[in-house]
């Protein structure tokens, strides 16, 4: 605990990976609560680099923010960020009347079907949580810190709630998992991974790195009055289930049927909105159909998913990833924007690295 009329000040700075959804989640309700469960596994290429310089200036004063993203100001990202530091600080007093400099890199272009804001708020969540714990005297790093960040992070975007986790993450309640919330996300136990997934690999094809027509907040908002939203939420508990079986089992050929039902589920969402829109190139399709024959024709088990842009992860165990990165070389980096791909897979999640 700190002394009376010690500095309350410092710095810290954290590591927060991406992560890619299998089991979708798309449609909310309440306070950024999930219409169903989700289900991802944390990346570690595409991740984001968070540090604070946090000053007490007056305890009776607001909290006051500077934020830059890639080392410059962007009022935009500013406003977002200062908006969810208001509507968290309840659930960390501590942060009253301090100063805060953030700053902000991503490994990866944002707005570009990346799931951005899954990295960037669990490294700020992560951050603020710490520096709840290095004020309140706790600094210890355990279970109960873990859940609080997820649950702090689904505040600002839901599926970051699942990237404070390394491994395979589920946000929302389902049966199948006794201790699973729609509060947080929890990490799915490692006794029930299969050896044939612990190592999973994501190389994601960058198609188009423009900025996406439409966002997902305004894509979850257009799951409100969907023709197809209770079947969606449905079909999506029961892929959580059935996936979360082959996950133990080791049923590859169910992984893949789930993975990529999931995927053309969420697109079909949006194609069938009202308005529609398609956020799908045509290079993004070619790809999928070039998968799809690669698999059969060869019998490696790899797949696609993808978030809500035109690129495509493409999945598949680490034993396959010569065989699966000569295919994609020789075969589908000309349907990407300047042969751009970012290798990336399963890895080791958040990181402390100040
Ligand atoms: O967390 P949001 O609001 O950016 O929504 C992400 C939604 C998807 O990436 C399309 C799916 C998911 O579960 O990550």
């Amino acid at each position: 605990m700190l002394q009376k009329n010690q500095i309350e000040k410092g710095n810290l700075q954290w590591k927060c990976p991406s992560n890619i959804a299998l089991v979708k989640y798309w449609g909310k309700q309440g306070k950024q609560l999930p219409s169903n469960a989700s289900l991802s596994f944390s990346l570690t290429a595409a991740h984001t680099i968070t540090s604070i310089d946090y000053e007490k200036k007056d305890k009776t004063a607001g909290i006051s923010v500077d934020f830059l993203f890639e080392g410059k100001k962007n009022e935009a990202f500013a406003r977002r960020i200062f908006n969810y530091i208001q509507s968290i600080k309840d659930r960390i007093p501590v942060l009253n009347g301090m100063h805060l400099r953030i700053s902000s890199r991503n490994s990866f272009p944002h707005s570009s079907g990346i799931a951005s804001s899954a990295s960037a708020f669990g490294a700020l969540a992560l951050a603020l949580k710490d520096i709840d714990t290095i004020l309140t005297g706790k600094e210890v790093y355990d279970e109960n810190f873990y859940r609080e960040a997820s649950e702090l992070a689904r505040l600002g975007s839901g599926s970051a709630s699942r990237s404070v986790y390394p491994g395979f993450t589920v946000w929302g309640k389902h049966e199948a998992i006794a201790y699973s919330s729609d509060q947080y996300a929890v990490q799915l136990n490692q006794d029930y991974i299969h050896r044939d997934f612990v190592s999973q690999k994501d190389s994601i094809l960058i198609v188009s790195r423009s900025e996406k027509d439409v966002k997902s907040t305004a894509g979850h908002a257009l799951m409100q009055g969907h023709t197809f939203a209770q079947t969606r939420f449905r079909q999506a508990q029961k892929n959580l289930g059935e996936l979360v079986h082959a996950l133990k089992n080791g049923d590859r050929g169910k992984f893949i049927d789930i993975t990529e039902n999931e995927a053309m589920s969420l697109h079909a969402m949006m194609m069938t909105s009202n308005p529609s829109y398609i956020l799908l190139k045509p290079e993004s399709l070619i790809i999928m159909e070039k998968i799809r024959s690669f698999r059969k024709q060869y019998a490696v088990p790899v797949c696609f998913t993808i978030d809500a842009g035109p690129n495509i992860h493409v999945v598949y165990p680490e034993d396959f990833e010569s065989r699966v990165k000569d295919f994609i070389q020789s075969e589908l980096l000309v349907y990407c924007d300047a042969k751009q791909w970012i290798d990336d897979g399963m890895g080791k999640g958040p990181e402390k690295l100040k």
